[in-house]
């Protein structure tokens, strides 16, 4: 064997056997996106050519094997062969990081004393977070980014079926599985209220509520990021903002937007944060993406409203410095985010090049 499956190293780390994880890409790529633990070679271009001495300077720890990482999969193949030819158990990455865009860890949000658990599903390979909340013998399900199957283990494995699938927005940085997910599931699929998607959801407007004997969800509007984004309220004290607000950062109000609704939707931002900002300051804020490659720890990304308006300045700023910082730092929009758009619009997941279509990190946030 010289070549490992995403799925197989996903599991090792998960499990945390013993493992090198050697990064081949240049420097500019391996800054975009990394895998956690791994570590970095810069020998990309002595490696496409051939040079037997490209990873004579590498250190390879003793006790596993190493896995050897690139952009698809090739050129992490003739590393591994490199160190092979030197003894070493090496293995390339199928795929290389497009694939590994779909790989995935779990935190559970340690709620003391409740039967209601919320668990964080996080694609690691992308950053986007999603949840599985589950009381009884039941379960929501918030943003789904990850093959259905995913969320059917999950649930299943803690004997839970999943009756209700959310999405708190029109996403543009990956595909949603929600539609997919409600179908195999059998559960209701909610979306926030509006009219751009062309199959048929539930309607969530502000203040609607979802209820099963444990668990309370509520529609809180929050237009900015686009039109449409809500986030939802658990029993009054887990919110899942989406891209509306990040633990250091929110959410750019530009995507589908000219300058002038860029600016209109920096103001709805602005009223948005700011009806957040009334909730109790201890409601623990989880969040619809991380900016960082999210380790395999176990550790929920989220904090509490109080530290995050402690920690994002533009949260203190007037309504009109926020607008005008906002504009003047909008980054730059990914060429890819067009065509996800329409497919979330249209509800279709293509058959293939679902990796290549979300390759690259999400960048819906403006810190
Ligand atoms: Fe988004």
């Amino acid at each position: 064997m010289t070549t490992i499956d995403v799925e197989t190293l996903r599991r090792w780390l998960e499990e945390g056997q013993p493992v090198t994880i050697l990064d081949v890409r240049p420097t500019a790529e391996r800054a975009e996106w990394a895998i956690p633990g791994s570590v970095h070679v810069n020998a990309y271009d002595a490696l496409k050519a051939r040079d037997p001495a490209a990873l004579a300077e590498v250190d390879i720890p003793s006790g596993g094997p190493v896995v050897t990482v690139c952009a698809a999969g090739k050129t992490s193949l003739i590393a591994a062969e490199q160190l092979a030819a030197r003894g070493v158990e090496a293995l390339s990455l199928e795929g290389g990081m497009k694939a590994w865009s779909l790989a995935w860890n779990t935190a559970e949000v340690p709620i003391p004393g409740s039967a209601v658990w919320v668990i964080q599903v996080r694609r690691t390979g992308k950053g986007c977070l999603s949840y599985l909340i589950g009381a009884g013998e039941e379960a929501f399900v918030i943003d789904a980014s990850l093959d259905p199957q995913v969320y059917l283990e999950q649930a299943r494995s803690r004997g839970w079926q999943i009756t209700s699938v959310f999405d708190t927005h029109i996403h543009a940085d990956h595909l949603s599985r929600s539609r997919q997910l409600a179908e195999r599931s059998g559960a209701m699929l909610f979306l926030p209220e509006q009219q751009r998607v062309s199959f048929p959801f539930t309607a969530m407007r502000d203040g609607d509520t979802l209820a099963t004997p444990q668990l309370m969800l509520t529609a809180l509007r929050t237009p900015g990021h686009t039109p449409e984004s809500t986030c939802y309220l658990l029993n009054n004290a887990f919110l899942f903002t989406g891209d509306t607000l990040f633990l250091t950062s929110i959410g750019r109000p530009d995507l589908h937007a000219n300058a002038q609704e860029a600016r209109a939707r920096s103001a709805l931002l602005y009223h948005s944060l700011h009806k957040l900002l009334a909730l109790p300051s201890e409601t623990f804020v989880l969040p619809g993406h991380a900016s960082q490659p999210i380790p395999f720890d176990g550790l929920p990304i989220g904090a509490r409203l109080a530290e995050i308006d402690e920690q994002v300045g533009l949260l203190h700023a007037t309504q009109t410095v926020f607008v005008e910082s906002l504009v003047q730092r909008l980054p730059p929009t990914p060429p890819n985010y067009e065509r996800i758009t329409r497919l979330n619009e249209s509800g279709l997941l293509p058959d293939h090049e679902l990796t290549e279509l979300e390759a690259g990190a999400n960048r819906c946030a403006i810190s």
